[in-house]
């Protein structure tokens, strides 16, 4: 992974380009005969009639017909489940997991999959799912393709490479990258490789409206990237591993299905640097509701209700005045999964490490740890930044219902509950 890639701009941009002069068709997308015999294939990412604003395809320029495949096969995979979350009970109470290491057996992208929670219902195409990957090894002669939804990774440690069949993207820990769903992919990797996933089964994931804030700011579309196309030439047997409203399942294709020698549309994987992200704040007093940090969102049919948000708390500056500055006391109608890439995150002095991963459900109570609080009512309040930290969250209308596993590993934290204890009472006058 010594190369370095090139990249379009622009979210959601009409994108075209070519791996070899001459193979993207002009002025048309379903030429008589394509460009050296290629072969074209429309992959859709919205309904035909979508509206014009919200629709995503793309025209894809093959070496070979990608339908030309026998049958799928059931493949076996322990971890990795989806909607509907019905194998444990949900659960009012608070949950926050230590990091888990990436085994010492070799694992790739796919089989180091393993779910913490979700909601929703796959055949349905609402809901959600959170998920970790533990992984040491590049996936060889196998590619994935999600056939349930799209998925937003966010690496925490150790960098991975996307070859797609649009092309490759690189991501390192601090940025994420978003592969639609059916789009096949293969990861490569140097080392141990550990980070999370949210799989959206709704509607894709869009940038959030603006509203008074303006025509800039947040995540600015500028600033996510799509790959060139790049092709892989491989006649060997290759495995495809599917995930189908639920299950997966494998087939032995002949040669490796990313072979795009071209492409052009609007739907395609991108990568952002979250570093980009343009954090709007107060300055003033009082802080405003987390949504402001909210980099994607999958929207359901309720206007501004997710199916889920991609909500980053990022380094930034805290200059209100009289006000206490950390995340307050709160309970949310919405459900919270979150990570921690690295750093510390403001509301928890302890116990939130990188790596690891906490769930307050709809209307549970939480907020600042006993330590924060004490040290952010007693903080002269100068300018002060907070640095080096990128918290994450995955926010869902949905209760989040922990998988078995969630419940069952010992990375569950026993005593997270006390982390809200020994907070003196108010005295009244
Ligand atoms: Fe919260």
């Amino acid at each position: 992974m010594t190369d370095t890639l090139h990249y379009q701009s622009g979210f959601g941009n009409h994108f075209s380009t070519e791996a070899v002069p001459g193979a993207l068709p002009v002025g048309q997308n379903s030429p008589q005969r394509p460009p050296f015999g290629l072969y074209a294939e429309q992959l859709s990412g919205t309904a035909f009639t979508a509206p014009r604003h919200e629709n995503r395809r793309s025209w894809l320029y093959r070496l070979r017909p990608s339908a030309g495949h026998g049958p799928y096969a059931p493949y076996a995979h322990d971890r990795l489940k989806s909607a509907p979350f019905d194998a444990a009970p949900p659960t009012p109470n608070r949950l926050r997991w230590d990091p888990i290491e990436v085994p010492v057996e070799p694992v790739d992208f796919v089989d180091g999959l393993v779910t913490i929670g979700g909601n929703g219902d796959v055949a349905a195409q609402a809901g959600m799912a959170a998920h970790l990957y533990l992984a040491n090894r590049s996936m060889t002669d196998r590619v994935f393709q999600n056939a349930d939804g799209e998925l937003l990774v966010a690496p925490q440690q150790g960098a991975l490479r996307f070859i797609t069949e649009f092309g490759r993207l690189d991501v390192a820990p601090g940025e994420i990258v978003v592969i639609p769903r059916g789009v096949r992919f293969r990861v490569e990797l140097d080392g141990p490789a550990r980070g999370y996933v949210c799989e959206t089964y709704g509607a894709a994931f869009h940038l959030p409206e603006l509203g008074p804030i303006g025509s800039n700011g947040l995540a600015n579309s500028r600033d996510f990237l799509a790959p060139v196309a790049a092709f892989e030439d491989l006649e060997r047997p290759t495995e495809v591993i599917q995930k189908f409203q639920g299950g997966l399942w494998a087939a032995t294709w002949d040669h490796s299905p990313l072979d795009v020698v071209a492409w052009h549309g609007t739907l395609a994987p991108y990568k952002y640097d979250l570093a980009r992200f343009n954090t709007i704040n107060t300055v003033s007093f009082d802080h405003p509701d987390p949504s402001i940090f909210t980099v994607l969102t999958a929207p359901s049919e309720i206007p501004g209700t997710a199916n889920v948000d991609f909500v980053i708390f990022p380094p930034r500056w805290m200059v209100a005045e009289h006000t206490f500055r950390p995340p307050w006391f709160h309970r949310n109608v919405m459900s919270e999964f979150m990570g921690l890439v690295h750093g510390a995150y403001d509301a928890k002095a302890g116990g939130f490490s990188p790596g690891g991963a906490s769930l307050h459900n709809a209307m549970s109570d939480h907020g600042p740890d006993l330590a924060s609080h004490q040290a952010a009512t007693e903080a002269q309040l100068a300018p002060h930044k907070i640095d080096g930290t990128m918290a994450f969250m995955f926010e869902s209308r949905w209760v989040i219902r922990p998988t078995k596993f969630a419940l069952e590993t010992s990375a569950l934290q026993a005593d997270y509950d006390a982390c809200w204890t020994g907070f003196p009472k108010a005295k009244l006058p």
